[in-house]
């Protein structure tokens, strides 16, 4: 992660807010912030050595790599290019994932596919955004919540299936509820555009919390019956952390007790893409999850997008 930390006291002094506003409404106090000449492929490498590491594995034996990502390090080409090469695996296929924050669930769903499909053996993942390239730090509904991170996983085949159950969902008819303006073929980037920070995020908070408390909902439960289970089968729930409040509400909805819904949300802010391999590895490394666990990764974002997988661990 990133070493350096903006909290709720940094904050403080850069915007009409407070540390009891934020806390209470969002769940955040730190957020990891990477610095102006870190791109979201060196987050992304980070987490990817840290993944093959763990799994005492070679970047060589990866056979694809997939980034989760909605800030690139470039228009093209695609980040997972710059990453699988400096990883040393230059001439392994590699491509980019653009569904926001959905980005992990949405791709977790594609890696185990190629999977099962016998395409790959070995798919990595990973989950990477520096929002704080695109966070309009004068807009208090939005300053608060952005940061940046990278989490990976690798999705290799095994005797039984991983995926469970999958239910993902998109709606585009009102992209502007959660979206970047500018820098896109729509709005290229201008001078007008750099005065109003149009290059940065726009979000109307109220209606994405609305819909993401019930797309998140509604998509787990599909999820697990698609599965042939309910959500009181889940070990762990991974939600998105996107806010605090909303994945209470999601996870008592649900009916799942306190110690089973994953929250990191404190330390890290929302890091898009990244925020559920986080909090999945965070959990792995401190022995919680166990051989046969069912989890549940679930996920909702600008598109508006939305997701969630149910998932066998078998590590
Ligand atoms: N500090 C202090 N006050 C703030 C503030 C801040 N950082 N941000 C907004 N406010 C003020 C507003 O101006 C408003 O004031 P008013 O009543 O005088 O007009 C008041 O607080 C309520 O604003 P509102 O936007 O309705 O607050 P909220 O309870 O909806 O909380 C969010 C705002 C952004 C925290 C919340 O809507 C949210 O988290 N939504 C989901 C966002 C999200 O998860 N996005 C990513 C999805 S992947």
């Amino acid at each position: 992660m990133p070493a350096t930390l903006r909290t709720n006291a940094d904050l403080e002094a850069m915007l009409d807010t407070n540390d009891e506003w934020i806390t209470t409404r969002t769940g955040m106090k730190n957020r990891h912030i990477a610095g102006e000449h870190e791109a979201t492929s060196d987050l992304a490498i980070a987490a990817a050595r840290h993944a093959l590491d763990n799994a005492n594995i070679e970047a060589s034996e990866i056979d694809c790599f997939i980034v989760a990502t909605s800030t690139p390090d470039y228009a093209f080409p695609a980040t997972a290019c710059l990453v699988a090469s400096a990883l040393g695996a230059v001439g392994k296929p590699a491509f980019d994932m653009e569904i926001a924050c959905s980005g992990f669930v949405y791709g977790i769903s594609v890696a185990a596919s190629l999977v099962q499909a016998g395409i790959f053996r070995r798919v990595m993942l990973i989950g990477a955004d520096k929002l704080s390239s695109v966070t309009d730090m004068t807009d208090r509904g939005t300053a608060i919540l952005f940061a940046d991170g990278a989490g990976a996983v690798i999705v290799e085949r095994s005797a039984t299936d991983g995926l469970l159950g999958c239910e993902l969902g998109a709606d585009g008819r009102e992209p502007s509820l959660l979206y970047v303006p500018a820098g896109g073929t729509r709005r290229p980037l201008d001078q007008a555009g750099l005065e109003e920070r149009a290059h940065c995020i726009r979000m109307q908070g109220r209606e994405i919390f609305k819909h993401a408390v019930t797309k998140m909902v509604e998509s787990t439960n599909a999820a697990f019956a698609q599965a042939g289970l309910t959500p009181s089968d889940c070990s762990y729930f991974i939600p998105h952390q996107a806010n605090g409040r909303i994945i209470d509400l999601v996870g008592k909805q649900l009916g799942l007790s306190s110690e089973r819904v994953l929250v990191n949300i404190a330390e890290y802010g929302n890091t898009s893409a990244a925020s559920i391999p986080i909090t999945l590895s965070e959990a792995v490394a401190r022995g919680d999850i166990k051989h046969g666990n069912i989890l549940a990764f679930s996920g909702f974002g600008g598109g508006l997008s939305w997701g969630t997988v149910v998932w066998r661990w078998e590590a």
